[in-house]
């Protein structure tokens, strides 16, 4: 693929991205300078769809829903139909979705749905609920306008299936992406794709996103596990852990292993530190040095993973091991950059 880089920022130690000045306002003379920001490189697909709605003047709320739909439609490990299924064979979504109003909405354990992101969000704005799971969720889509897919292993994760069968020893990987951070501005990459064997290697999809009014929402969608017990569900639908929105003081989503994520309610915390004056990249750190703490000598088995956004707009990530990366887009481009790491 031909990938034109324009600016590698990692030279120059930079760590996070800032918009200047911006006042929350209704007012078209205060507008400010949208941003989104996401996880893993899947993001600077995912961020192309999110900042055609941010550009145009669209509301934070559905750009993190249209751009976190880009990867529910790629074929890849961790999101979407075509992800690696329960150790039963079976793919079971989850997704979450908070706007700057603290309504959210989440799904779970959902099977044959193409769009769970979509569905949390008509939890969300349709029922008088927050949080459907199972059986409940996919009638409550299907009620809702939504397709039953077929339910059939895409074929790279039915490869990866039965070469999972071989041991079924659950063991969680760690995911480590190729070190990059670099500006794209070549379509090509930013287009929505199917990942290749050497590519099948992200997580969850994160998003969060400053609309032009100031306003901030979060999506996350998830496969969860590959190979985890029937009925596992992970941090990514959980509201406080896998994502949360506090529209005075930022929005965070978490992605890696999501026991641990949980834990410590981890979005929600990161929130916290943030409300307390810490930075983004400070925050997510002082969260992750907590899950170091907490798992000991285990810490070295798994990635955690926190990108969070402050009401200036700056955008701050960090993860437990080496090999995080997370894409920004705002009106310089669409950059992918490593988050600094713990051990
Ligand atoms: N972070 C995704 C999961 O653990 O399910």
């Amino acid at each position: 693929m031909d990938r034109r880089k324009f600016i590698n920022l990692s030279g120059l130690g930079i760590t996070s991205f800032s918009i200047p000045n911006f006042i929350q306002s209704t007012n078209p003379s205060n507008l400010i300078q949208p941003i989104v920001a996401s996880t893993w490189d899947a993001g600077m697909r995912a961020n192309v769809a999110a900042w055609e709605v941010l550009k145009n003047g669209g509301q934070a709320l559905d750009a993190v829903e249209q751009g976190v739909m880009v990867t529910e439609n790629e074929i890849n490990c961790c999101v979407g139909l075509d992800a690696n299924p329960d150790r039963d064979g079976f793919v079971t979504l989850d997704a979450s979705i908070m706007d700057h109003q603290f309504n959210c909405g989440s799904v779970a354990f959902l099977e044959r749905i193409k769009h769970p992101i979509s569905v949390a969000r008509k939890v969300m704005e349709k029922s008088p609920h927050v949080f459907l799971v199972g059986a409940g969720a996919q009638a409550f889509a299907l009620a809702n306008g939504f397709k039953l897919e077929s339910g059939t292993l895409s074929e790279q994760a039915n490869k990866n299936y039965k070469a999972w069968l071989k041991t079924s020893n659950y063991q969680p990987v760690i995911n480590v992406e190729k070190n990059q951070s670099v500006t794209y501005n070549d379509p090509a990459f930013n287009a929505p794709k199917k990942l290749t064997d050497g590519e099948w290697n992200h997580d969850t999809i994160g998003m969060i996103a400053m609309d032009q009014f100031g306003n901030l929402s979060g999506s996350c969608t998830t496969s969860g596990a590959g190979f985890k017990m029937r009925g596992r569900v992970g941090d990514s639908p959980i509201i406080g852990a896998g994502l949360y929105v506090d529209n005075e003081v930022g929005a965070v989503v978490a992605t890696g292993q999501g026991e641990d994520v949980i834990r410590v309610a981890g979005a929600s915390a990161v929130v916290e530190w943030m409300r307390q004056g810490k930075s983004p990249e400070l925050a997510c750190k002082l969260v992750v040095e907590k899950i170091n703490r907490i798992k000991k000598e285990k810490a070295k088995d798994i990635q955690v993973c926190f990108v969070a956004i402050n009401k200036k707009g700056i955008v701050g990530a960090y993860a437990l091991q080496k090999g995080f990366n997370f894409s920004v887009y705002n009106k310089e481009g669409n950059t992918l950059k490593d988050a600094g790491y713990l051990i």
